[in-house]
């Protein structure tokens, strides 16, 4: 099997040479076990403050260890009589071609919906999805007939955010993003009512308040104190 460990801690943006391949020895299944043949592995924001050397909302991740992330896959090999050969799950698996599981823990089975790739289960339909639905329910409360100003509009979760809240009955929903296509998928594809440029928006609290002259009832933010600072009049 593969898997891709942290070979230093990196120093801004991560660069090749922070990361290394490995090649290891299949992991064999013992009692109680199984292993998941990984399809899809999740590069997740949450992931980047981990590979810094300081702990943040969650521990740094040790040097020479698989970096940690959500897979996908399939089950290859089983000594579990819950999880047989097939079966196709979720779990936090990290970046490899396989990892041993015990059905404890981060781990679930993909229901087959027609239409829906396993791909999914770790974006709209995985932990990114529920954050997006826990966040703009049970935080922000959202409420029919709410204006919602979403940002890193195009990502899984504030994709999702944005969608819920049309669905809902949002009387307004506008996504900040980092370029012109996806500011087009936002409004041609996600169904936002209108997406916003940052990196082009000459004044981008100006453009807000074009699109809300009423103001805004939810800001779902994804990215923080400068892009929210620019926000805020
Ligand atoms: N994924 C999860 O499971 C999960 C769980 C809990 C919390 N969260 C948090 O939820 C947020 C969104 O997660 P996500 O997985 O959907 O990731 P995401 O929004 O796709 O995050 C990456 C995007 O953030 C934008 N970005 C990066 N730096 C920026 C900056 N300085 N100013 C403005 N935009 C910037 C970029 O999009 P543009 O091209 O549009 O600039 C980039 O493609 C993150 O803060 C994450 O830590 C995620």
């Amino acid at each position: 099997m593969q898997q891709i460990v942290l070979a230093q801690y990196c120093e801004g943006a991560p660069k090749p040479s922070d990361f290394r391949l490995e090649t290891q020895p299949l992991p064999e299944p013992k009692d109680g076990q199984f292993r998941v043949a990984h399809v899809w592995c999740s590069v997740d924001p949450g992931t980047r403050s981990r590979l810094s050397g300081g702990d943040s909302y969650a521990a740094a991740l040790p040097l020479g260890k698989p970096i940690d992330g959500f897979s996908v896959g399939v089950i290859d090999a089983s000594n579990h009589p819950d999880w047989p050969v097939g079966t196709k799950v979720f779990c936090a698996g990290g970046w490899k071609t396989h990892s041993l599981q015990s059905g404890k823990g981060f781990i679930g089975k993909v229901a087959d919906v027609p239409g829906v790739p396993l791909s999914a289960w770790i974006g709209v339909l995985g932990v990114p999805g529920l954050t997006a639905w826990f966040g703009i329910k049970d935080v922000a409360r959202f409420k029919a007939g709410d204006a919602v100003l979403v940002t890193s509009a195009a990502g899984p979760v504030g994709a999702t955010a944005g969608q819920l809240a049309k669905a809902w009955g949002a009387s307004k929903v506008v996504g900040v993003a980092g370029s012109d296509e996806k500011c087009r998928w936002l409004t041609e594809t996600a169904g936002f009512d209108a997406a916003i440029n940052y990196k082009t928006a000459a004044d981008l609290t100006a453009a807000i308040a074009a699109e809300f002259p009423k103001g805004v009832d939810i800001l779902f933010d994804n990215v923080g104190n400068a892009m929210v600072n620019r926000m805020l009049p």
